[in-house]
């Protein structure tokens, strides 16, 4: 997909497909009265006849308009004018997009600079049709022998703008690319199938985005990691035959003496339960278990691609979580690298086990910041759905920080409880800590577990089991939360 920002004019551009905005009640954007005008009110006919509809999101295709370069010109309707917001400005770009893609067009003029939506500035309006656009227009299709639409896909987006575009909307377009393609990596990374998305390719797939933009990327295999004793990262690796990976991605973008934030992604390329061997229907989305990965990695390519001016450094402790007669069973004691005991009464917790010893490692870069990700419990799932996605933190000021870049670049959070209450649920009369801490609230403390291991700095957690991906027909991955990642660090970046 390519993206644009060009100075022109609705009437006379020739485009495959232009698109222009109406309110309830007949009242049009700036483009849509240009186009009417040439037209002799076509448009205004049109809608005072009831045949263009103006609900927010409305579609309506029209060819051949008289005295207009396009081709086609789709006008979409912006509902009650002043009332659009944010969501209902996301909602009527998608349904252009959808409408666009399927009436055969490669290409899209789009107006949306103009459409009157909440506190929204031109350059954020710019910002989130390109991810709107790069979001609905995805396709997987590498696996199909027959590609479903012939092969034919929108490709190119141009924005509209009907004044000069401002230094802030000409970034703001490249800065949004930059991030669909971190968006669209993590997507890919998570639909793959665990056969193909291996610990190796995620690790191959790290160095690839080293190379590209210049930066460094370690890969620590299964001696490298023995040695730093991980011991609780290796006993959830120890059924299966594929090779563990500890990858570290070094990005410097920032001055010398700024202290990096460090990004913590789970990286189970197939969850199985282990021992605690999952039920078979459905096992298939454990696929997905990567996805923490997948994002971190996204983040680090849409950073690295819009050259930002900070330190980030992404740790991803990667392995598959299988069953056979060298794995880990429960009832197990092994010590992390923090030195804490560990009893593993239950296999299936595995994403903490490999995280903790991630969080102990976060330790050598004096970091400004943490924050895993993680598609850490199924109790997430049920507490939020597939709305928002569960954040815990030490640190209030780095809540606050990720609700703000969540809500506005719509990649939202939760602040959810991280209280010391809940340790009590994992104590072990064995051990240090056990790995579960039965029923009640099992996404809490699942998050008390980890901040065991991250008391030494300023930490939050996300857990994206609900977030990540989507199941049912329309199955695949979300590509969340890579814009709340990367809208964190381009805050951060621009203090
Ligand atoms: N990967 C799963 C969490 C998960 C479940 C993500 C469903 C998405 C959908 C995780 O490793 C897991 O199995 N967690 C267990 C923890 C339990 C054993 C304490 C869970 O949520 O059931
Ligand atoms: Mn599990
Ligand atoms: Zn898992």
């Amino acid at each position: 997909m390519e993206f644009s920002l060009k100075h022109t004019s609705a009437d006379r551009a020739r485009s495959a497909c232009i698109v222009v905005g109406i309110y309830e009640g007949g009242k049009m954007s700036p483009s849509a009265k240009a186009v009417d005008k040439a037209s002799s009110g076509y448009l205004a006919t049109l809608a005072r006849r009831g045949d263009i509809r103006t609900k927010a999101g409305d579609c309506t295709l029209l060819h051949s308009v008289p005295e207009v370069g396009a081709t086609r010109v789709l006008v979409v309707g912006l509902g009650k004018a002043d009332q659009l917001g944010l969501k209902g400005f996301r909602d009527a770009v998608a349904a252009a997009v959808k409408t666009a893609a399927s009436s055969g067009a490669h290409e899209m003029l789009l107006f949306s600079l103009e459409w009157e939506s909440g506190d929204m500035a031109p350059a954020d309006r710019a910002m989130h049709s390109v991810l709107v656009t790069g979001d609905v227009s995805y396709r997987f299709d590498r696996f199909k022998s027959r590609k479903p639409d012939g092969g034919a896909t929108l490709s190119r987006l141009v924005i509209g703008a009907s004044g000069k575009p401002s230094a802030a909307e000409d970034r703001a377009v490249a800065e949004a690319a930059a991030l669909v393609e971190g968006v669209s990596l993590a997507k890919d990374l998570g639909n793959l199938p665990s056969n193909v998305c291996t610990p190796s390719y995620l690790a191959a797939t790290a160095r690839g985005i080293g190379k590209e933009h210049k930066f460094k990327v370690t890969v620590l295999e299964r001696r490298d990691i023995e040695k730093l004793g991980m011991g609780s990262f290796l006993s959830v690796t120890s059924g299966t035959q594929e090779p563990p990976k500890f990858i570290v991605m070094e990005y410097s973008g920032g001055k010398k003496k700024d202290k990096p934030v460090v990004l913590v992604g789970k990286g189970i390329t197939f969850d199985t339960g282990g021992i605690s061997l999952k039920p078979s229907a459905d096992m298939d989305e454990m696929k997905y278990d990567m996805s923490g990965a997948g994002s971190v990695l996204g983040t680090m390519k849409a950073v690295a691609g819009m050259k930002l001016p900070v330190n980030v450094v992404a740790l991803v402790p990667t392995c598959e979580n299988m069953p056979s007669g060298t794995a880990t069973k429960p009832g197990d004691i092994v010590t992390s690298m923090s030195g804490q005991t560990i009893e593993i009464l239950n296999t299936d917790a595995e994403g903490r086990l490999i995280l903790c010893d991630a969080l102990t490692y976060a330790e050598r870069y004096d970091p400004s910041a943490v924050i895993d990700v993680a598609t850490l419990t199924g109790a997430c799932v049920i507490a939020l759905g597939h709305v928002v996605t569960g954040m815990y933190a030490n640190r209030p000021e780095l809540a606050a920080e990720l609700e703000a870049a969540g809500s506005s670049i719509w990649d939202r959070v939760w602040h959810m409880p991280l209280l010391d209450d809940y340790q009590e649920q994992l104590k072990s009369p064995f051990a240090d800590i056990a790995n579960i801490g039965g029923r009640p609230a099992g996404s809490v403390t699942a998050a008390c577990f980890l901040a065991r291991f991250a008391e030494k700095y300023a930490w939050a957690h996300l857990d994206i089991a609900g977030t990540a991906w989507k199941s049912g027909r329309h199955k695949g991955s979300t590509g969340r939360p890579v814009p709340l990642l990367t809208s964190f660090l381009m805050r951060h970046a621009s203090r």
